[in-house]
């Protein structure tokens, strides 16, 4: 009886029911779509990340906002090579291994960071003095921890900040000693370790059509052209409150057309602390501008925040006085920001 009178009310709507049941269909929509970022990114078939420290995983507030919120994450610290492999041939996965666990558990995408970067070396790489014994402890280094983590993740960051703001190359131990070639053959190295992972070169202040910028769009069309493996590009987007490259968009499409995924790594965007309503309100005009970016380039597959709240993001600590970059507070709730970057994906 009572199923009869639901069908004759849903399933013969009357002229004057339609608009009703249009609405609640529509507002129904809505609902679904505006769940969390997660699954409002994941709508548009991308993933939105965020970076996360084994440390903090035991914080309710802060495993919970994850979960809830975040389809991706990438390690903060825990995969560098002083974590990773602190003397020559002494692996260590302990941290590491806590993330991915977490992730793989919440069904969460995983991006590894980093392999080849010239900060949080650990010490006795820059002790060796030969080219070969160089290169010998970079391939090893990768076969080891890609290796370890082989067919769980899904980006592998392998080389990090290899060039200077000008385009030259950064003058690491890898450079020094190694030269130019340290690059592609890292990347080799990726592919021959862990052939279902896509291999990224990822950098900072490269987001807009500038002078590193073109340097790395030069790397990548020249590894395009001899077959060195490469699959995307990581954009890492620190930036400012107000101060966003107005050639975002178009710099992620040019990269995107030389035929590799283009990836927002580490977004966040800081301002002087205590944050005030109008540069939370700019912020979140930011973060929408970012991710509007991304979705206007079809090769943008993941958007990545570097870190999950106010609490323990890197910036206070690297730029004292500023602070508040991300999308939730330090007491994890959801800031203008958070509300703009759910709309701007779909929500
Ligand atoms: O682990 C030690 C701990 O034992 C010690 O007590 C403590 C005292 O300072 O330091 C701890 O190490 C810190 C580490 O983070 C883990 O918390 C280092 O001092 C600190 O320098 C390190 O900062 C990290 C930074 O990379 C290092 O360059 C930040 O957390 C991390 O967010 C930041 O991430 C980088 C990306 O990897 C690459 N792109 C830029 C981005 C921001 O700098």
């Amino acid at each position: 009886m009572f199923y009869r009178r639901l069908r004759k009310v849903f399933f013969k709507p009357t002229l004057s029911l339609l608009p009703i049941a249009l609405l609640s269909s529509a507002f129904l929509v809505n609902v679904a779509a505006a769940a969390t970022l997660g699954s409002a990114a994941a709508a548009r078939g991308r993933t939105f990340g965020g970076a996360v420290a084994a440390g903090h995983l035991t914080e309710a507030q802060y495993a919970a906002t994850l979960d809830a919120e975040f389809s991706g994450v990438t390690p903060e610290n825990e995969m560098k090579w002083d974590a990773t492999e602190p003397s020559r041939g002494t692996f260590s996965f302990g941290s590491a291994d806590i993330i991915v666990n977490h992730a793989q558990s919440h069904n969460m995408k995983i991006r590894g960071h980093t392999l080849v970067w010239h900060s949080q070396l650990a010490g006795w790489v820059n002790n060796i003095t030969s080219g070969s014994d160089l290169l010998a402890a970079m391939r090893n280094h990768i076969a080891g921890v890609m290796g370890h983590f082989r067919g769980r993740i899904t980006y592998w960051d392998v080389v990090n900040e290899a060039f200077n703001d000008d385009g030259t190359r950064r003058v690491d131990a890898f450079q020094r000693l190694i030269g130019n070639a340290y690059i592609e053959d890292a990347f080799r190295a990726a592919r021959a370790a862990d052939p279902n992972a896509k291999l990224c070169y990822n950098d900072f202040n490269s987001e807009g059509t500038n002078a590193k910028s073109n340097a790395i769009f030069a790397m990548v069309q020249d590894f395009k052209a001899r077959g060195v493996p490469i699959d995307c590009v990581g954009f890492q987007s620190h930036f400012i409150v107000g101060q966003l490259p107005s050639t975002l968009q178009a710099n992620l499409q040019r990269f995107a057309n030389l035929g590799v995924d283009v990836n927002i790594t580490e977004l966040d965007v800081r301002m002087p602390t205590p944050a005030t309503a109008a540069n939370l309100a700019r912020q979140a005009t930011d973060f929408a501008t970012v991710v509007r970016a991304c979705l206007a380039v079809s090769r943008c597959t993941s958007i990545t925040t570097w870190g999950i709240t106010d609490k323990f993001s890197w910036v206070p600590s690297t730029f004292p006085g500023q602070g508040a970059a991300l999308l939730f507070d330090a007491n994890y709730a959801r800031k203008p920001a958070y509300t703009s970057t759910l709309q701007a994906l779909g929500g």
